[in-house]
């Protein structure tokens, strides 16, 4: 039975989650939904993906909305946040996502590797950052609706902690999007905006297929994850529903490791 609508820890919010059409995105946002939140679900090419999370929040009974934006391009981003608030008004929550890999060794890797991955790990974060704490701010307190005037959740990775061989784009994009993400929770607070990431270790999504795709690779992954199991995008969603709540009103500027505790140096559980 779902649980009356009064109990929803998101009723009456707006949220954006970027990359919501798949992977950790799309858990993050069926989760939002299932709290209350009436869920913008971002999609840069995947028009059909973005759809059936779509659909498949609306048959869980809850409201979503496809929009459509590359988060590296600012014209893009621009116009996304507007049609945000003809459709509902304003932004209560916003969960910055988008994120991709491009892999390469150092010696090998390209420019354009290098841009494409910080343009929307990095940069993405900072674009639809900054046009929902202005939206936050235009539109002011609601506490009726939340403690906080605003909510931003930044998609990290254990990465803006490990160094990670062969992605030096994408580990050095996570370790922006933490400097990123506290200098906005402290610039951002006596606005009543509270800023936080997720930091996932290894989530069973498309971005890490080719890790997990033979036994023996899944087992190689599950010696850095002490807890024994990959995640699953629904252990993100949980986490990024408390964050937006305001069970974790009083929690800001903090990376909150979902990881199976893959930060703890598993190597030297036995050595060292
Ligand atoms: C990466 C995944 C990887 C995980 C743990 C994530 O940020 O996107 O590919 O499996 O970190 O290394």
């Amino acid at each position: 039975m779902p649980a009356p609508s009064s109990s929803k820890r998101l009723q009456n919010q707006v949220a954006l989650v970027t990359g919501g059409s798949s992977g950790i995105g799309a858990g993050v946002a069926k989760s939002l939904a299932a709290e209350g939140a009436r869920v913008f679900v971002n999609y840069s090419r995947s028009a059909n993906d973005a759809a059936e999370v779509v659909r498949e929040i609306e048959q869980a009974g809850g409201q979503a909305t496809a929009v459509q934006a590359d988060v590296s391009r600012e014209e893009d981003v621009l116009r996304m946040f507007d049609q945000i608030r003809e459709q509902a008004g304003t932004l209560h929550i916003l969960v910055n996502n988008s994120g991709i890999q491009d892999d390469a060794p150092l010696l090998d890797m390209t420019l354009e590797q290098w841009q494409k991955v910080i343009g929307v790990n990095l940069t993405g974060q900072f674009l639809c950052a900054r046009e929902a704490a202005r939206e936050f701010v235009r539109r002011g307190p609601q506490p009726e609706i939340s403690k906080a005037t605003g909510k931003i959740i930044c998609m990290s990775s254990v990465h803006e902690l490990i160094p990670w061989a062969g992605h030096v784009n994408y580990a050095t994009s996570k370790g922006g999007v933490m400097q990123l993400m506290k200098t906005m929770a402290q610039e951002l607070a006596p606005h009543r905006i509270r800023v936080n990431s997720i930091g996932p270790g290894a989530i069973a999504t498309p971005i890490n297929h080719s890790a997990r795709d033979t036994p023996q690779e899944e087992k190689n992954l599950l010696t850095l994850i002490p807890y024994g199991r990959v995640g699953e995008p629904a252990d993100i969603g949980h986490v990024a529903v408390w964050l937006a709540s305001d069970e974790s009103d009083y929690v800001t500027g903090i990376t909150l490791f979902a990881d199976g505790g893959m930060t703890l140096y598993p190597g030297f559980a036995d050595n060292g």
